[in-house]
């Protein structure tokens, strides 16, 4: 079993360590396999002979269900593990649930997990193929590749596109994937939250920071609205939701006083009348429900290029139509 590929390296942890032309090949890779999910019969024989274990350590509705997915339509074989369904609970550590899984002679894994640094861990210590689905308030690197998709769909190019990822900034490892491939692609990179959920260190990123969400939503062509992290939170980052839903919360009327329309991105799961007001969220410039779908195509992408696809084969690979 060889685990490599020349164009890709043999895993996905993150987006800061790939290059700018690398991502454009992930993108361009998932635009021929966005189609196969519009067909009646969603299978194609990509993927025919592999297998991959989901191992989610943590809550995932989207993500989970995208990567199953995903795998499914291109003919893996999938296998789902949680922690709470496996021997994690009886004390097992991650290596070694790992080890084991190996042993049964799979090909791929998919990790999510709490700690940051859990799928690079993993990686360095198992020969099958590793892709984070989400680690800590590291990375999340298939959700950032998703949402420059529908960015790239939207505006046609992603290069002088100014994107404000606004909320959460602190805990979100939707905000650093989407830092580093917006940046490398080009786009101008603003933030925008409460400066007790803004890192102190976020200028070095490359991103200018907006204290006053009315000054991002002038300034950008696209928000990427983040919901706020209640389960990283100990208390004592905001004083309460609905102060916070007043001087951050990105509502119509807000939207409506700027001088051009925006794109509405949230990765999910959304806070109503928290962090998104539902006028927005299920309003005409929302871009919500295309990010998922968008989602599928991605993995779709990264998957078969772990596996050793060749970029310019996608087109031709997905042809074969399973009855
Ligand atoms: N966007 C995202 O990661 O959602 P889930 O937590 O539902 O996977």
């Amino acid at each position: 079993m060889t685990h490599t590929t020349a164009h890709f390296g043999k895993d996905l942890i993150g987006l800061e360590s790939l290059s700018a032309e690398q991502i454009l090949l992930i993108l361009d890779t998932a635009e021929p396999f966005k189609e196969i999910s519009e067909r009646r019969i969603k299978k194609v024989p990509v993927l025919r002979g592999k297998t991959i274990v989901n191992l989610f350590f943590e809550p995932s509705t989207r993500t989970r269900i995208s990567f199953e997915f995903a795998e499914k339509r291109l003919s893996a074989d999938t296998v789902n593990i949680t922690s709470t369904g496996s021997s994690v609970v009886k004390g097992e550590t991650l290596v070694d649930t790992a080890r084991n899984l190996e042993a049964m002679r799979i090909d791929m894994v998919v990790i999510r997990h709490g700690s940051s640094g859990a799928p690079r861990f993993l990686s360095e210590r198992i020969p099958s193929n590793v892709v984070s689905a989400g680690d800590g308030s590291h990375e999340h690197p298939t959700q950032a590749l998703l949402d420059l998709l529908t960015i790239r769909d939207r505006l046609a190019k992603i290069e002088g596109a100014r994107v404000c990822i606004v909320g959460d900034i602190l805990h979100s490892r939707v905000a650093r994937s989407n830092i580093y491939g917006l940046t490398k692609l080009g786009a101008e990179v603003g933030v925008c939250g409460p400066p007790t959920l803004m890192p102190v260190d976020i200028e070095e990123l490359g991103v200018t920071v907006f204290r006053h969400v009315e000054e991002a939503i002038e300034w950008a062509d696209v928000l990427n609205v983040l919901r706020l992290q209640l389960e990283r939170m100990q208390g004592g980052y905001v004083p309460s939701l609905r102060e916070y839903n007043r001087i951050y919360g990105v509502s119509r009327a807000r939207l409506e006083r700027a001088s051009k329309e925006l794109l509405i991105l949230h990765p999910g799961p959304m806070n109503r009348g928290v962090e998104i007001d539902s006028d927005v969220a299920d309003g005409p410039d929302s871009v919500i429900l295309d990010q998922v779908t968008n989602g599928i195509a991605v993995r779709m992408a990264v998957l078969y290029l772990l596996a050793g696809g060749a970029p310019e084969k996608a087109e031709s690979a997905k042809g074969g139509v399973e009855e």
